[in-house]
């Protein structure tokens, strides 16, 4: 019988699906493993379950030995797994592929909302009991979401998600990717392909959609912080190093922005001294893009289908390094993509 190893508890749609069939071992906690327990509780398995908390690398895939065939993490990005090492072994690598988009894309667009009509200031306000006075015409004056530019940076399937909400506020959405869309796509989804400095300069809300790839780290910094209006926010849901925190922090101190919606940092947790936890204008999540009852369900469920079909020789729903797709055989998914949206 095929040994799964766990690394936390999850959402239990795919674990049903994968106790029904193997030996599960299984971290029955919410926080990720010790090294030291990543290590035992991999030992011999056939298949890692993981998250992007635990690392992945040559060291673990070591302890596992000679069985390990699947790497399935329980997220989209899966910067936390040595790809190369896995495909150099013949290891197959799955994620949660575009499963988490519009979740994602709500977040992101609750940001934009929150820093925009300055709601979260709002609410504090109110609950510390400094509401004297009713109505009053300078109380927490922010910006209009309705008719203003929507700038995207990385326009893939959350990029997308976002940019179709955005057409409902009649935003007008520019957006800079690695590759353009087909005339016929932009027209269709209201999205005008600029370059960069264009994006970062005529943008009123600038939101980030990028992975963490190595040409994206800071990919955000002085300069492009410089060059954005003084009346703009930055959004950030991807990945925290996207942004390099000490010049958003320059950059927010200096007035160069009006403030910053952030799911996502450079070191998660967030440490406790980090100088944008005391900023009025910026509103601080706990990287929970995902976090909805009905996304973490289908993440499991994709998460666990991807062991299964890759141990029954059938094609995952979403395998990272595709150059293994050929010594897959063609036999399709138990389930596609599309039945589970
Ligand atoms: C992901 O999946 O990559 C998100 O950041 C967490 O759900």
């Amino acid at each position: 019988m095929y040994k799964i190893f766990v690394t936390r508890k999850i959402d239990e749609t795919g674990l049903n699906l994968l106790k029904q069939k193997y030996s599960i071992v299984f971290n029955n906690s919410y926080l990720s493993p010790s090294k030291q327990d990543l290590i035992k509780g991999v030992k011999g398995v056939d298949a890692i379950l993981c998250t992007l908390s635990e690392k992945i690398d040559s060291d673990i895939m070591d302890e596992a030995g000679n069985n390990l065939k699947v790497i399935s993490t329980y997220s989209t990005g899966y910067e936390h797994v040595d790809i190369e090492e896995a495909s150099r072994r013949g290891i197959y690598v799955t994620n949660t592929g575009n499963i988490l988009a519009e979740a994602t894309a709500d977040l992101t667009f609750a940001l934009i909302l929150a820093v925009g009509r300055r709601i979260v200031e709002g609410h504090k306000y109110v609950v510390a009991n400094k509401w004297k006075s009713g109505w009053m015409p300078n109380l927490f004056v922010g910006k209009n979401i309705f008719n203003s530019t929507l700038g995207i940076l990385g326009l893939g399937n959350i990029g997308f998600a976002v940019a179709r909400r955005a057409k409902a506020f009649k935003m007008k959405v520019i957006y800079n990717n690695r590759h353009r869309l087909n005339t016929k796509v932009e027209k269709k989804l209201g999205v005008k392909f600029v370059d960069k400095v264009k994006l970062f300069q005529n943008s009123d809300f600038l939101s980030i959609h990028v992975n963490l790839q190595k040409e994206n780290y800071h990919l955000v910094s002085m300069d492009e912080l410089k060059m954005m209006k003084k009346t703009a926010f930055l959004i950030n849901t991807s990945r925290g190093s996207v942004i390099d925190e000490k010049s958003l922090t320059i950059a927010l101190d200096k007035n160069w922005i009006s403030g910053a919606g952030l799911d996502v940092f450079e070191t998660e947790p967030i440490k406790k001294n980090n100088p944008l936890l005391n900023k009025n204008n910026v509103i601080i999540l706990p990287h929970i893009g995902s976090a909805s009852k009905e996304t973490r369900a289908k993440m499991s469920q994709v998460a666990g289908l991807n062991i299964i079909n890759i141990l029954e020789g059938k094609r995952p729903l979403y395998l990272v390094n595709k150059q293994l797709l050929r010594s897959i055989s063609k036999k399709k998914s138990s389930q596609r993509f599309g039945d589970l949206l």
